[in-house]
């Protein structure tokens, strides 16, 4: 997943060290999403002028620095834009990163996030033209098949240009293009991966929504007939000759009617927005936006079943950008981790009824008779979501008393497996935006499933194209390995299956019991979080050196285990290892010896004595675990090193047994000089399969 920022300044005098900062600026706060190169378009004295740099954004920032240019120079208005790269097609170096271009001159530039299906037919189509590729990216063969277009037909405006492009280009997408043929114009547009819109402006905006401009279906909107871009009046449904749809500039207007002040941000995430305006809009898949001489339009093709709202709605971000600064942590991770304590009451807030034990999540509202009457109930998420589907499986089961079944979003359709329009489908996911999870929810959609979405991204894909869902409401997580978000995922399940079963008088009294879990929860989680200095020496003295880690659990811990060791795989690149402690005689227990680090979780629940069973399987193997126990828990021989936690309800001891494990991955992280927040070949979303 890459990171791509544009900045647009009309009748705003902004000097060029402005311009490049403020590119820069936003950069970083997208860096998480990819950072293995990275670089710019912007106005130079000649024409475009492309910076690009390996390495992250910093190294960028040193480039643009070094150069001999008037920085103090000016510009009434002025589009810019800037790219971090997570490479897909073509190793991290300085010619694959983006912006990519037409040719020598920079007559035309993009940058892209998401993967073209079709790049090779298209790159033998033009080869055939004679044209020379100087990347191995997909993504060159957009912008030299842009200048390609614009040669055959040079009095075609940049939208119309653009929208020729895109019907030929197959796969995930959001660009932005930039050309010199288009002064200070951008021309933006996304197919399966997000981008928004920011605008800042110094006078209120007249309406709160910018119209989309339809054009009759694509073939008229070809390049032998550029007017075949004739807009459709959306009042009259009449079509026509272009013309000014009044509403979709009125925005933008000042009160006598003449373009005013404003100052355009576009982004792939909220986070490199909120510092400069909390207006945004976020574009829909086939959205083509066009920002010039101060003005926002939003063209679509008129395409058939083509349900897209007819205006696009400047909506008003609710994050802080407190939020996405790392504050007096080293790390976003480790600032992540000690959110929990809050970020599971955000997630709980307004909710959860802890007098009345009642459970109210408004966006199931009208579906929960629906999901009660499924036949069965399946989860489909990646990684560290997956495993909040694990931890919350049993809960479940238990319940609702539907069939309950999970899925990896890559295997599930790997196996195309059988959905039926009687199934309900959850599609857990923190970004909203993973490429594995969406095809998956897209599968079941078709086949007619309820598809339900747990995400943490507002106006995300899975958010937008779900029939219903809950957000989790745990801030934005920017570290890539996911903490908050997992404990929040959690709980956001737990309360599903919570409502989901209050129509069963028999399971009251345990949903009472979970739900006053849930109210102590947040100091259950402080207090682990008090032993962090613990858990540092621990990883220095016990971990550090180690190659290899087993963690072992059973029953609501089998999850645990997993993310644990995803966790300390992730980000501290240690190998470790989530093992079922009811297999552990079927084949890991080759494993166990005095030299194998074990880490074994033993919290008090009714499979304990079977956890006792495998400590003395390891024990007898010369292992010595570290055993994660309830605090008082005086069962344990004194000789076994110990990482003490609060007792609560079986089904959300997980959520307090994973912060020890969190800790000590990110301790090791840290002792191992790893980079917590931007792990090696790793992205904080994956949104290409
Ligand atoms: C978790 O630490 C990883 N970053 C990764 O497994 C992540 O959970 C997975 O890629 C799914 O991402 P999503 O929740 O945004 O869909």
């Amino acid at each position: 997943m890459c990171g791509i920022f544009g900045y647009c300044n009309f009748l705003v005098e902004r000097d060029r060290r402005f311009i490049l900062n403020t590119l820069l600026n936003g950069l970083s706060r997208l860096e998480y999403r990819g950072y293995d190169s990275a670089g710019m378009s912007v106005d130079g004295d000649n024409g475009i002028q492309i910076y690009k740099e390996v390495g992250k954004v910093s190294a960028l920032r040193e480039l643009v620095e070094s150069q001999s240019i008037d920085f103090d120079k000016t510009f009434i208005s002025h589009s810019g834009m800037a790219h971090t790269r997570w490479a897909t097609h073509g190793k991290p170096s300085r010619i694959n990163s983006h912006p990519h271009r037409s040719g020598i001159d920079n007559e035309f530039t993009i940058i892209h996030n998401g993967i073209i299906t079709n790049y090779k037919e298209i790159k033998t189509f033009l080869l055939k033209k004679d044209i020379v590729f100087e990347t191995e990216t997909d993504t060159e063969v957009v912008i030299k098949l842009t200048k390609y277009l614009y040669d055959s037909q040079k009095d075609i405006s940049f939208t119309d240009l653009v929208k020729a492009v895109v019907k030929e280009v197959e796969g995930g997408f959001s660009f932005i293009f930039k050309s010199s043929r288009y002064p200070d114009e951008l021309v933006a547009t996304r197919r399966g991966s997000p981008l928004l819109i920011g605008v800042k402006t110094s006078q209120k905006l007249k309406v709160d929504f910018v119209d989309v401009e339809f054009s009759e279906g694509a073939e008229r909107a070809t390049l032998n007939d550029p007017t075949g871009t004739g807009f459709v009046d959306v009042a009259s449904g009449t079509t026509g000759a272009p013309h000014l749809n009044r509403s979709m500039s009125r925005a933008f207007l000042s009160e006598d009617g003449s373009p005013q002040p404003i100052e355009y941000f576009l982004a792939s995430d909220a986070s490199a927005i909120v510092e400069h305006t909390k207006r945004v809009l976020y574009l829909e898949d086939d959205d083509i936006a066009h920002i010039g001489a101060g003005e926002l339009h939003i063209h679509r093709l008129r395409r058939e079943n083509d349900n897209s709202p007819i205006s696009r709605t400047i909506e008003t971000l609710e994050i802080e950008l407190a939020e996405i600064m790392k504050g007096s942590f080293d790390h976003f991770m480790q600032k992540e981790i000690y959110e929990q304590p809050e970020s599971v009451v955000n997630t709980m807030r307004g909710r959860v009824n802890f007098e009345d034990h009642k459970i109210t999540l408004g966006g199931l509202r009208g579906y929960l008779s629906t999901i009660r009457r499924a036949r069965r109930i399946v989860f489909i998420a990646c990684g560290t979501s997956y495993h909040s589907c694990l931890a919350t499986r049993a809960v479940f089961e238990e319940l609702t008393e539907i069939p309950t079944q999970i899925e990896l979003a890559s295997d599930f359709l790997d196996r195309r497996s059988p959905i039926f329009r009687d199934d309900v489908c959850v599609f857990v996911s923190q970004s909203g935006e993973t490429a594995d999870t969406i095809l998956a929810m897209r599968y079941c959609l078709e086949r007619g499933a309820l598809a339900v979405g747990i995400t943490n991204t507002v106006g995300s894909s899975i958010s937008r194209e779900t029939h219903c869902g809950v957000h989790i409401n745990a801030g934005p997580e920017i570290g890539v390995a996911s903490t908050k978000a997992y404990t929040s995922q959690y709980i956001a399940l737990v309360m599903m299956a919570l409502q989901l079963s209050e129509d069963k008088l028999s399971t009251e009294n345990r949903r009472k019991e979970i739900i006053d879990g849930l109210y102590l929860l947040p100091g259950h989680i402080k207090e682990v979080l008090a032993t962090a200095g613990d858990l540092q020496q621990l990883s220095k003295d016990t971990l550090s050196k180690e190659k290899s880690l087993l963690i072992m659990g059973r029953g609501y811990q089998n999850a645990t285990c997993l993310e644990g060791a995803l966790k300390i795989k992730e980000i501290s690149y240690m190998h470790s290892e989530g093992i079922l402690a009811g297999e552990l005689k079927h084949g890991p227990l080759a494993l166990v010896d005095e030299n194998m680090p074990v880490i074994l979780i033993m919290t008090q629940d009714s499979l304990y004595p079977k956890v006792q069973s495998a400590l003395q399987q390891v024990s007898a193997r010369k292992g010595q675990p570290i055993i994660i126990c309830n605090t008082g828990d005086d069962n344990l021989i004194n000789d076994y090193r110990t990482i003490k936690v609060p007792k609560t309800a079986d089904c959300l001891q997980g959520l307090i047994n994973v912060v020890p494990l969190q800790l000590l991955s990110y301790y090791l992280a840290v002792l191992n000089g790893q980079d917590v927040d931007f792990p090696r070949n790793l992205a904080k979303s994956v949104t290409v399969e």
